[in-house]
């Protein structure tokens, strides 16, 4: 294993700012001391993920998930600790010496540093002279070099074996290399995935490429777009294009604008729209509109002109108000797509487009003609609609889009309610999804746990006389759980500043660790600190006499049934009564 020392990574863990860190994927919201959001660990629709900046650490109350900077970074980004050191040194400035060692770098560092190889090369290519009919392609699209380059922008040459070359020979022979998505095997060997495409880099939420978008260019393939497969780095119905370098914009702008097309967005990007994102090779998911929702509550849908551009804005519309975002429609003329339609209009008519965004029922009203509507094909079209909108859960939303539809298509209250009764049988499998809780490995119940938390938390406050106190009266050994004794041990060898993000580091495995962070982020003491640590101490003392009391009663009455004398172990009985009545009183 790679070695950092540990001077460096104290003083990486100093510096570096957990609420920075996690606000790169968290929307925080300061509430008291503590910011909270949604936790990007679990599914979940209130925010139980919270961040201690005094102390350096998150917690989250529904998974349990705990840590500090470099350990967010290692779960979120799934990379190791050596790796989450030298990320956060890279965004702090600070220079980390680490010597890379092929054996000691797992499967996830391997897949980011093809996909960095990979996008080097295409963009090595597309700005080279093999470039040059490409890039005069994309140039006559209306694309600078500099928007081409901050999106990394390239180009996959027509051979098979170019990006095989640049990969790394072990590698080229283990089936790893399929993972990643930019290769196939045949009997032959291992080739190029991509050939003779204009490359664009998909990335993650803290910009490393995670996959490409190839767009087939100069040949024949008939297939416009080749995407990479899902890997385990890309699940195509989790990422939005784009929202790397747009996601501060969106919560800046209040809404976000969701275009189809990578191009759509680049061109959008180029011409100073900034609250974009574009979906990548899949409709628009239930996840993504999770993710949305953790950025802003509004959104206008800027698809195709066309009827394919049309229909997935209905259904993205519909996915979007079941998930609590509202939709609004922009629609280009009809045959282009944003990326035509900003070229040849100009930006301020898309702006003023995007300004003028229809409501979604608008749209929908405009995009099935109603006003030809009539007999069955508008009693159809009415039911399908409030089919979808029974669907919606939240009961304002719902009434308010229906008392539309009334208005609209001029259906009085008891049709509208026939149709509503006729639907509601139907749609039973709009139940919410309940948040997640995933069940603890370490949970604290009995009496003589919760004592020795109470003490704990005594020992982790930040006021120095609390810990003396606990000091005073509580030896280490006191502590009967594992675990807890563990940290009691560090907390008490501590001198007077506890480092709570540092302490964290001690507990590697996992569950130790979120159950560790869950107990350290809890502030409050409740009561007297003086009392806290008497009850505790006897609570924690008591246990083992009554555990002994308990045995002694048990060998009294075998004995007395076997006829043989008991009176030392009844004396002893009575005395340990006695010390357990000094001890509780
Ligand atoms: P479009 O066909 O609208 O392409 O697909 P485009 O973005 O306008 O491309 P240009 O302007 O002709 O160069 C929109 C999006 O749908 C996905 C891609 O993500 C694309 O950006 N798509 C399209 C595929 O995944 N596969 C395809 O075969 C076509
Ligand atoms: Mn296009």
């Amino acid at each position: 294993m790679a070695q950092i020392p540990q001077e460096t990574i104290d003083h990486i863990r100093d510096t570096a700012n957990i609420v920075d860190v996690v606000s790169d994927v968290v929307e925080l919201k300061k509430r008291g001391g503590n910011f909270f959001g949604l936790c990007p660990f679990h599914h979940e629709k209130t925010g139980s993920f919270s961040v201690a900046p005094a102390k350096q650490i998150y917690h989250c109350f529904g998974c349990g998930a705990g840590g500090n900077a470099i350990t967010f970074l290692m779960e979120y980004e799934k990379i190791t600790f050596p790796e989450a050191v030298q990320n956060l040194g890279q965004r702090y400035g600070i220079q980390v010496d680490f010597s890379h060692d092929e054996q000691s770098k797992n499967d996830y560092t391997k897949l980011y540093e093809i996909h960095e190889i990979a996008t080097n090369l295409y963009q090595d290519n597309l700005f080279s002279p093999r470039g040059k009919k490409a890039l005069a392609y994309l140039t006559k699209r209306g694309f600078s070099e500099d928007i081409l380059k901050q999106f990394k922008v390239g180009l996959a040459i027509d051979t098979w074996d170019q990006l095989s070359k640049h990969a790394n020979a072990e590698s080229l022979k283990s089936d790893f290399i399929l993972k990643t998505g930019l290769f196939a095997r045949t009997e032959k060997g291992t080739f190029d995935r991509f050939r003779s495409r204009i490359m664009v880099p998909i990335f993650n939420p803290t910009g490393k490429v995670i996959a490409f978008g190839g767009r087939v260019f100069d040949n024949e393939d008939p297939a416009k777009y080749l995407n990479s497969p899902e890997t385990p780095l890309y699940k195509k119905s989790d990422i939005f294009y784009g929202a790397h370098a747009t996601r501060d914009a969106i919560r800046k702008a209040s809404f976000a604008i969701v275009v189809e097309g990578y191009f759509d967005f680049l061109q959008l990007y180029q011409a100073g729209f900034r609250n974009v994102v574009a979906i990548s090779g899949t409709a628009l998911t239930e996840k993504h509109v999770q993710n949305l929702r953790k950025l802003v509550s509004k959104t206008v849908l800027f698809y195709d002109g066309d009827q394919a551009g049309g229909n997935a804005a209905v259904r993205a519309g519909f996915l979007l108000l079941k998930g609590g975002v509202e939709p609004k429609v922009t629609t280009p003329p009809l045959g282009k797509d944003p990326d035509d339609w900003i070229l040849e209009a100009g930006r301020e008519v898309v702006e003023s487009a995007i300004k003028k965004s229809q409501s979604f029922l608008g749209f929908h009203f405009a995009f099935y003609q109603i006003q030809k509507l009539d007999g069955v094909d508008k009693s159809d079209y009415v039911k399908n609609l409030i089919r979808e909108i029974m669907e919606i859960n939240d009961g304002i939303i719902r009434d308010e889009l229906l008392r539309t539809v009334g208005q609209k298509l001029q259906i009085g209250d008891k049709d509208l309610e026939k149709y509503m009764r006729q639907t509601q049988r139907r749609s039973s499998y709009t139940r919410q999804e309940p948040d997640v809780k995933i069940k603890k490995v370490f949970s604290f119940t009995t009496v003589e746990q919760r004592a020795q938390l109470e003490l704990i938390k005594l020992l982790a406050s930040d006021d120095p006389d609390h810990r003396q106190l606990v000091k005073m009266h509580v030896q280490a050994e006191d502590f009967t759980d594992t675990l807890l004794k563990k940290l009691a041990t560090r907390l008490m060898s501590k001198a007077m500043v506890i480092d709570h993000s540092a302490l964290i580091e001690d507990f590697k495995d996992k569950d130790e660790r979120d159950a560790i962070t869950e107990i350290l982020i809890q502030e409050e003491i409740h009561g007297i600190p003086e009392e806290i640590v008497i009850d505790c101490i006897n609570i924690i003392k008591s246990r083992p006499i009554k555990e002994k009391i308990e045995s002694l009663r048990l060998s009294i009455r075998e004995k007395e049934a076997n006829g043989a004398n008991v009176e030392n172990e009844i004396i002893e009985v009575i005395r340990l009564q006695k010390t357990l009545n000094e001890h509780s009183k």
